[in-house]
Parts: C-alpha cells; structure tokens; sequence
C-alpha cells in the first residue's frame, strides 16, 4: 500500500485545457490524490485565475506540484515546450472547443482546432514516449439514440461539426492503438456534466449567453438573465420537456482518477469507451424544479418550441464504467443543484468582475 502510494505521487499528468470547467475540478482532485500535474491551455474559454483558485483550493504545499503553461496545441512549440523538460506517465486530454451552435457556423474552427490540436499532441506524445491518454469524448456520439440507455457498443453518430469532431478523434485514437499497441487509451463519453466544487470556489463560467440548460438556469437565479426557454413540452415524456443524464462534475473529475488507475494498471486496455453517466435521466421541468428548491429562487420558464437535433431522452448505461473502473457517480441532482448555487451566489458573475 505505501509502496503503491509512493509510485503514485511520482507520477506526472499532463491535463490539456485544464483551465476549463471540467480540467479545474479534476486537476483539483489529482492534487489531492498526490500527483504531480502540468496544464497547458490557451485560455481561448478559460481564464488564469480559475486555477489560481485551485491553487487556493489545493492549499499551499499540494499546489506546488501544479505547473501552467499558457499554450496551444497547434502550436509545436508550445508542445515541445511542455514536453521537452518533464516526463509525463499520462495525457488527460480536455482541449477542444464545445458549442455545439458554433460549431455548425464555424465547422473549419471547430475541425482544425480539436483534429490538429489533437492529432500534434498525439505526435508529440509518441516523440516523448508517454502513450497513455485519456480523451474526452462525449455523449454526442450517440447522436438520437434509437434506444436508451445508452451502451458503448452502439454505432456512433454525429449530427453536428462538434459531434462529429468527437467521433473522428475517437476513430482516430482507435487507428493510433492499432498500429501502436503500446498506446493505451480510454474514451470518457460524458453526459451532462453540471454542478460545482462543493467550496462554491470553482465552477462553469461560459462567455456569453449560456448554450446549456444549467448554466442559464444559473444565470436567471441571479438576475443576470429573465426567464429560461424551455425548449420542447410536448414530448413523449412523464411532463413533456426533454431528459438527460446529468452528472456532478466532482463524479466526473473522479472517474477520470480511476481511468488513469486502469490505464497504468492494465497493459492490454487497448482504446476502450466508457460512458460516465449516472445512469439516470431527469426532466428540463425536474431540474428547474431542482434548482428552484436548491437556490430558494422563482426560475420563470417562458415554453418554447424544440431545439432542432435535441433528442427526446438520453441516458447513460453505467455497467461497463461500474465493473472495470470501479466507478459509479455519488451524487444526485439535489447535490448537483446544491453545488451549483454555492457557485453561482458566490460568483454570479463567474471568475470575471461585473463589467
Ligand atoms: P471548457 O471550454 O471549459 O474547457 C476546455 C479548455 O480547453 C478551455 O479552457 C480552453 O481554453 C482550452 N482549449 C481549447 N482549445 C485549445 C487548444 N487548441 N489548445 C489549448 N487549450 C485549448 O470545456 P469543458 O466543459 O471543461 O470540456 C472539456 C472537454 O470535455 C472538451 O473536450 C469537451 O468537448 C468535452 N465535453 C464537455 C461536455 C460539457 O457539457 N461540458 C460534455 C461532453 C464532453
Ligand atoms: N434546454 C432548454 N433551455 C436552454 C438550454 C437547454 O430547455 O436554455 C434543454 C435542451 O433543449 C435539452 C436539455 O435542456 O433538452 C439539455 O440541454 P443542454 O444544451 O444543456 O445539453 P444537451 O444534452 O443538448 O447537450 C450537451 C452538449 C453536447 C453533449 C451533450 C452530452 O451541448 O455537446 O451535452 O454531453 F454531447
């Protein structure tokens, strides 16, 4: 066991886009679990002080082995600078952008920041001789699933530039495993990630209006916007708006510790997906019910027509995550909302003083 303990605070990550919403958190809990972490991102939806408030979070003797290098992944020099001087065990791979509306007004933004920026950190990956990552995918992959839950050995679909960015790089992560077996990846699917560090210290802080259901409903809590859009109530549902599987952002971060377990424990892991979801899937009208009870705030819901390409239902089957990760979420959307208005009343208005 102290063996083991010690072999893990030697070991090094490289978390790209670790600035981001979902790179803060799990960086935070790397830390905690003893490992010696590098971020590199380019700050393009991110900003300094979301990981500065990790280093906070971190405290002062844990926070030192968290480096920040200010770069991007299409930029070979960037890389070569985060890699020349620092052996790295594994690559937690979150970089890419991920609205899905920009991505159909902007397809070649979207296809040469998440293909190239990914295809040049696998080729410096394979020059350092660290091949392990762990990618991000997504439950967009799944496109309008025909049949829910959601299982990791459905045909992918993509039904968007982003989506298909997503099914690209997990093709082309299968390709780089197969004419490499020293690669071992895993594809994370993510379903819904919201919620908050419980410390109301870190959190989602989009630019612009929010494109996702939480972080507006957050924003109408603290006044910054007037009502949501509920997009769709007539669908065939319990009370006619939209399900999804939403997961506590802090499940997430810890599914991403227990992918890296299983990538330095398992040498014949391959390129392998696991859906981290909770398996269960909850209503646009629950989760403002949620956040109402959660926040103690009136969300006023102004019923829309439904958003093109928005599926009726998605949740994730969680029995392939459960039985070789030893992963399963904790929380539930009472805690989800919970956290999420620690964050938002204590920052409504992010990471950015109201300007
Ligand atoms: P985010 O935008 O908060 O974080 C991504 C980070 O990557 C940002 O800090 C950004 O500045 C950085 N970045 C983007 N392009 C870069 C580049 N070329 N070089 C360096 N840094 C770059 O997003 P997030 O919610 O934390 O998502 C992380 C990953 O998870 C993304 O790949 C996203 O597609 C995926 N994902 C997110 C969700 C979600 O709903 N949040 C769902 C499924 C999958
Ligand atoms: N919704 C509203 N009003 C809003 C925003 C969203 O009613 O203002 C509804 C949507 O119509 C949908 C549900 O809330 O029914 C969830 O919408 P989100 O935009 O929060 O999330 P999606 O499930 O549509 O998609 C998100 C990402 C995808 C990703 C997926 C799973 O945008 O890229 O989560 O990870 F694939």
């Amino acid at each position: 066991m102290e063996q083991s303990q010690q072999q893990q605070q030697l070991r090094s990550v490289l978390v790209t886009g670790g600035a981001g919403f979902i790179g803060t958190h799990t960086v935070l809990q790397l830390l905690k679990e003893g490992f010696l972490v590098t971020i590199i991102d380019n700050l393009d939806n991110s900003v300094p002080e979301a990981v500065d408030r990790v280093r906070l979070l971190a405290g002062p003797k844990l926070s030192l082995n968290l480096r920040f290098f200010i770069g991007d992944l299409r930029n070979n020099e960037d890389l070569e600078k985060v890699f020349s001087d620092t052996k790295y065990d594994a690559v937690i791979h979150f970089a890419g952008l991920k609205a899905v509306g920009e991505s159909v007004a902007k397809p070649s933004l979207y296809y040469n920041n998440n293909l190239i920026g990914t295809i040049n950190l696998y080729e410096h990956m394979a020059k350092y001789g660290c091949k392990k990552v762990v990618f991000s995918s997504s439950a967009t992959v799944y496109g309008q699933p025909e049949k829910i839950p959601c299982v990791e050995d459905f045909e992918p679909r993509a039904m968007n530039p982003y989506g298909r960015t997503k099914l690209y790089l997990e093709e082309i992560a299968r390709d780089i495993q197969k004419a490499d077996p020293e690669w071992r990846i895993i594809l994370l699917r993510y379903f819904n990630p919201v919620g908050a560090h419980e410390s109301g210290q870190i959190g989602e802080d989009p630019i612009g209006i929010p494109n996702n259901l939480m972080p507006y409903i957050q924003q109408v809590a603290v006044g910054r916007l007037p009502e949501l859009n509920v997009y769709g109530y007539d669908y065939p549902t319990k009370d006619g708006s939209a399900i999804r599987d939403y997961i506590h952002v802090m499940d997430l971060a810890d599914g991403h510790i227990a992918a890296l377990q299983k990538l330095f424990t398992t040498e014949d892991i391959g390129c392998v997906a696991y859906n981290l979801g909770t398996g269960y899937g909850t209503s646009v009208l629950e989760m403002v019910a949620a956040f109402e009870k959660a926040s103690g705030k009136k969300i006023p819901v102004k019923l829309c027509p439904r958003r093109s390409g928005d599926a009726t239902a998605v949740f994730a089957s969680t029995e392939r995550a459960k039985k070789e990760l030893g992963w399963s979420a904790k929380y539930g959307v009472e805690e989800m909302c919970r956290d999420q208005w620690k964050w938002a009343s204590t920052n409504p208005y992010g990471y950015r003083p109201q300007s």
